[in-house]
């Protein structure tokens, strides 16, 4: 059995899906956690959410409802200024929105309130570390802890390293996520870290097929799903949220310099700004009811397929969507982000896939992968050539 982890004062900066799930997280911890976020009406909505997960806990008899009930009132204090919540807590995680400038101000703000001992956080989904790190004094002292949605259930934490990060940074980074429960990875600063970057086709090629007309929304669910996914490419968005999954997309885009294959799709673009951004507004690809999903081909405002297309059969759909992955592991370990061991972990822990892309492309093996991108390669689909690029580090393992 593992001790249970020193308590201690943790900052949560942002009380929204991801900074409540944190803060949730770390009183399930023993910890004390000061919430802050921009007005009270906002933290009150962070309680809220806390309160309720805490409440599924007591549900399933995980939870003493006692005990649920005194983390709430003796452990969760609102923190109003980020400059006493920083001159109190032991660790502070920034869970703001993926705004670089607004992260960059947070920081300036923590770096200057708190001792020299505190450790510094993002949660960044998809900025660079070592950028946010930047505005403080500290930068040895400022880690990545990337959380999975929803926090209290994806069991990896990615505790990314910024260029400047210490190594003492980085072991106290594991140990606050063990303490948490959670299985911890590391990986390097580089965009979209491990998960975002290599699962970012199981969306975008997702759309693309809706896009190119050959597929639609439902039946790519059903078809990811019936291949041992939890959930498929379009319930996902909608309980990420369509606007969080477009900006870790646009991310990607700008840093892989435009890549084509890391394109957001028009479809995405459309649904923010119609305000679509799934579960949480009650409309994306699916609509919501009080009492969770509603289903039905009438109920869903952006499926359907596009007017071209051939449909593809739910083989090539999931087959398309894991050479894709595939190849993207193979990109990100050829640029050293991380081990193949631990883009598999990261991959089933962080995204509940069935197996690790390695994993997979062993089931699979190296010649059939890097046969089937050159297929899908040839197609003449809209930048398949970039897409399905075999990835250098592929093209030096697979022997033929
Ligand atoms: N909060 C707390 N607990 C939740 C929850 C939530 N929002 N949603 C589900 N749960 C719990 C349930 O209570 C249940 O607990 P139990 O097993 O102890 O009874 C468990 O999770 C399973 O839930 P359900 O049976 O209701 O439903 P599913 O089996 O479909 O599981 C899921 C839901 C865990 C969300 C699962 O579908 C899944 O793993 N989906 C993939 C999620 C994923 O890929 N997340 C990563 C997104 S990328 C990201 O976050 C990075 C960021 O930077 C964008």
């Amino acid at each position: 059995m593992t001790a249970a982890p020193r308590p201690m004062i943790v900052g949560v900066v942002g009380a929204g899906t991801m900074g409540a799930g944190i803060a949730q997280l770390a009183l399930q911890a023993g910890h004390e956690v000061l919430l802050n976020d921009l007005d009270e009406a906002a933290i009150a909505r962070g309680r809220d959410r806390i309160a309720s997960g805490l409440d599924r806990l007591v549900a399933k008899g995980r939870m003493d409802a006692d005990e649920a009930g005194a983390a709430l009132v003796e452990r969760l204090r609102d923190a109003h200024g980020l400059d006493t919540l920083a001159a109190e807590a032991d660790v502070v995680i920034e869970a703001a929105l993926e705004d670089l400038d607004l992260k960059r101000t947070i920081f300036r703000a923590l770096d200057s309130a708190a001792p020299a001992s505190t450790l510094l956080a993002t949660n960044t989904s998809a900025l660079s570390v070592t950028e946010i790190a930047s505005s403080t004094q500290r930068p040895e002292r400022v880690v990545g802890l990337h959380f999975f949605n929803p926090a209290p259930v994806m069991a990896l934490i990615e505790v990314v390293q910024g260029e400047l990060t210490s190594a003492a940074t980085m072991q106290a980074g594991l140990e606050f996520s063990g303490g948490l429960g959670k299985t911890a990875v590391t990986c390097r600063d580089a965009p979209g870290f491990i998960v975002n970057r290599v699962n970012r086709p199981f969306t975008l090629e997702a759309l693309r097929m809706v896009d190119a007309g050959q597929a639609t929304v439902e039946s790519i669910d059903s078809a990811v799903e019936a291949a041992g996914y939890p959930m498929g490419p379009f319930r996902l968005m909608d309980l990420v949220g369509i606007d969080v999954n477009l900006a870790v997309a646009r991310a990607l885009h700008e840093a892989f310099d435009q890549a084509p294959r890391f394109r957001p799709s028009p479809r995405q673009e459309e649904l923010v700004a119609a305000g679509r951004l799934g579960r949480k507004t009650g409309s994306g690809f699916y609509r919501y009811g009080a009492d969770g999903p509603a289903s039905g081909e009438a109920n869903h405002p952006a499926g359907g397929r596009g007017p071209s297309g051939e449909p593809l059969a739910e083989a090539d759909i999931v087959e398309r969507i894991e050479l894709a992955i595939i190849n993207e592991a193979y990109h990100a370990i050829g640029e050293g982000v991380c081990s193949p061991e631990d883009a598999d972990i990261a991959l089933k822990l962080g995204a509940a896939h069935p197996h690790g892309p390695f994993e997979r492309a062993g089931m699979l093996g190296l010649r059939t992968v890097v046969e089937a991108l050159a297929r899908l390669a040839a197609s003449g689909e809209m930048d398949a050539r970039e897409r399905f690029t075999v990835a250098p580090a592929l093209w030096g393992m697979a022997t033929f």
